[in-house]
């Protein structure tokens, strides 16, 4: 993989079945990786690195066009703890993420794919599951929120039946980390859950 002169990371070809240490291209690598997978426009990522700069924050999302904004405001902001990968979050966390790297996944307004014909499309699903659960250090964090509650129970039950994790008090952002989407719908309640990895 090659650091650009911005935040965002870009692979080779040849890279793109091994696993990436992604703490090496942030100034602290020994600091701990949380990835805000979905990142989408970046509202969260950007308070939530500001808030706290002792830890590294991995921008995902399949976007470019997002990707490149939060870059321009990250760099505006003089921000070194966001890095940003355009890339697919299932695959990252299949294959290019290493196992137990990552300290907290933020997951919030996953696309909900509302139709039946469309659910294949949606990002949580056993195999994405196995993902996450190999990737996050024991005691590592996952935070999921939706608007969309049928998707929300979905995820809430997935979670939930799976031995590895256990459930937490959820996670709720402050005022100035409150996500783009979560900003579009604030005239509904979001369902929102947390758990680590046992
Ligand atoms: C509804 S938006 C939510 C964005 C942000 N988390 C928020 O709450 O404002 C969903 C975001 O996830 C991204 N996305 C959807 N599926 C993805 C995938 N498989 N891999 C990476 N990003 C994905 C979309 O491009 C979009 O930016």
């Amino acid at each position: 993989m090659i650091e650009l002169p911005d935040n965002t990371l870009r692979i080779h070809p040849e890279d793109f079945l091994n696993a990436t240490d992604f703490c090496r291209y942030f100034h602290h690598p020994e600091r701990p990786l949380e990835v805000d997978l979905g990142c989408g426009k970046g509202r969260f990522l950007l308070a939530r690195s500001g808030t706290f700069p002792e830890v590294n924050f991995l921008g995902i999302d399949r976007l470019l066009t997002r990707i490149k904004k939060i870059d321009k405001k990250a760099r505006r902001l003089k921000r070194e703890n966001i890095r940003l990968f355009r890339v697919d979050g299932y695959y990252a966390t299949t294959y290019l993420l290493p196992p137990k790297s990552v300290s907290t996944y933020y997951v919030f307004y996953p696309d909900p794919w509302p139709k039946d014909k469309h659910h294949h499309n949606r990002l949580f699903n056993e195999p994405f599951m196995n993902a996450i659960a190999r990737t996050l250090k024991p005691g590592g964090a996952l935070h999921a929120s939706s608007d969309h509650l049928p998707y929300f129970e979905t995820i809430y039950a997935l979670i939930k039946h799976d031995d590895r994790f256990e459930e937490i008090a959820p996670f709720y952002p402050a005022e100035d980390e409150v996500s783009d989407f979560e900003l579009i719908f604030a005239h509904k309640t979001p369902g929102r859950c947390s758990f680590v990895r046992k």
